[in-house]
C-alpha cells in the first residue's frame, strides 16, 4: 500500500470555541463564522457538501452553492430532476456541509429539505447571468448524453430559437430549504484537541452541548 500520505500533517491552529463565546441562536452562530469566512477571501466561502440519501440508503455527496439562509434554513439551488433531486423525493432527510481550511473550521448541519415558493426560485433565476439561466434550461442535470457536442448542440439550438428573448425559469429548476435540527460547529485547535460544539432542536430551543473530538 503506497503510504506516502501518511506524513501529510497539518497542525490546527485555530481560535478556540468555548461555551461563553457561542451565540445561544445556531443561525447567528453560523451567520458570525460564514462573515469571517467571506471576509477573509476565502476561496468559495459558500460552497457545502451536500448529502442526500433515497429510498436505496446509499448516501451520495457533491458541491453546491449556499444562496440564502435565514432563521428557518439554507437555500440552494438544482435541478429538481437530478440525482439529488429525485433523492430528496424519495427522503427529504439530509445534510449540508461547510469546510473553510484557513480558518480550521467545519460546521455540519443536518434537517429536512423542502422546495422554495415558486416565485423565490424565480426571483433567483432572473438574477443570474443570461449564460447561466441557458445552461440550467438545456442541461438534463446528471443525465447520460453521449457526448460534449451533444450538449453544445443543445446550447447552440436553444440559443438560434431565442434570440432576443427573456428567458423563463424551467419548472424543473428551484430552489431547496435545508431546515435544520441539529447543528455541529467545530473548531480545529491545537494537538487534536478540537472544539465541537452541538445544537439540537428541543421542543422548547435549542439545546447545546459539547461533543468530544
Ligand atoms: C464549486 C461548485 C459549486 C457547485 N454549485 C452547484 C449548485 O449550486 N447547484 C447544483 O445543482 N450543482 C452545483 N455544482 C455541481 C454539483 O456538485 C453536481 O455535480 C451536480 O449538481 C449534479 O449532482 P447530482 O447528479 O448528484 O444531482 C457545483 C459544483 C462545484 C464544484
Amino acid at each position: 500500500m503506497e503510504t506516502i500520505l501518511y506524513n501529510i500533517r497539518n497542525e490546527y491552529r485555530g481560535d478556540s470555541l468555548l461555551e461563553e463565546q457561542l451565540d445561544p441562536n445556531p443561525f447567528t452562530q453560523f451567520k458570525a463564522w460564514l462573515d469571517m469566512a467571506m471576509n477573509n477571501g476565502l476561496p468559495e466561502p459558500t460552497a457545502c457538501t451536500l448529502i442526500t440519501t433515497g429510498t436505496d440508503l446509499k448516501p451520495s455527496g457533491r458541491i453546491v452553492l449556499l444562496k440564502d439562509f435565514d432563521h428557518e434554513g439554507f437555500v440552494f439551488f438544482t435541478n429538481y430532476n437530478s440525482r439529488k433531486g429525485r433523492q430528496i423525493n424519495e427522503n427529504p432527510n439530509g445534510s449540508i456541509l461547510f469546510f473553510w481550511p484557513d480558518l480550521f473550521r467545519q460546521v455540519r448541519i443536518e434537517g429536512c429539505f423542502a422546495k422554495i415558493h415558486e416565485d423565490e426560485s424565480a426571483n433567483y433565476f432572473n438574477s443570474r447571468p443570461e449564460e447561466s439561466q441557458i445552461s440550467s434550461i438545456i442541461s438534463p442535470q446528471s443525465e447520460i448524453i453521449p457526448t460534449r457536442n451533444f450538449l453544445e448542440k443543445l446550447w447552440d439550438d436553444y440559443v438560434d430559437m431565442h434570440k432576443n428573448n427573456a428567458h423563463e425559469r424551467p419548472t424543473f429548476w428551484g430552489g431547496y430549504k435545508l431546515m435544520p435540527t441539529y447543528f455541529e460547529f467545530w473548531q480545529g485547535r491545537v494537538n487534536r484537541l478540537h472544539d465541537r460544539i452541538i445544537y439540537e432542536q428541543t421542543e422548547t430551543g435549542w439545546n447545546t452541548y459539547r461533543l468530544a473530538p
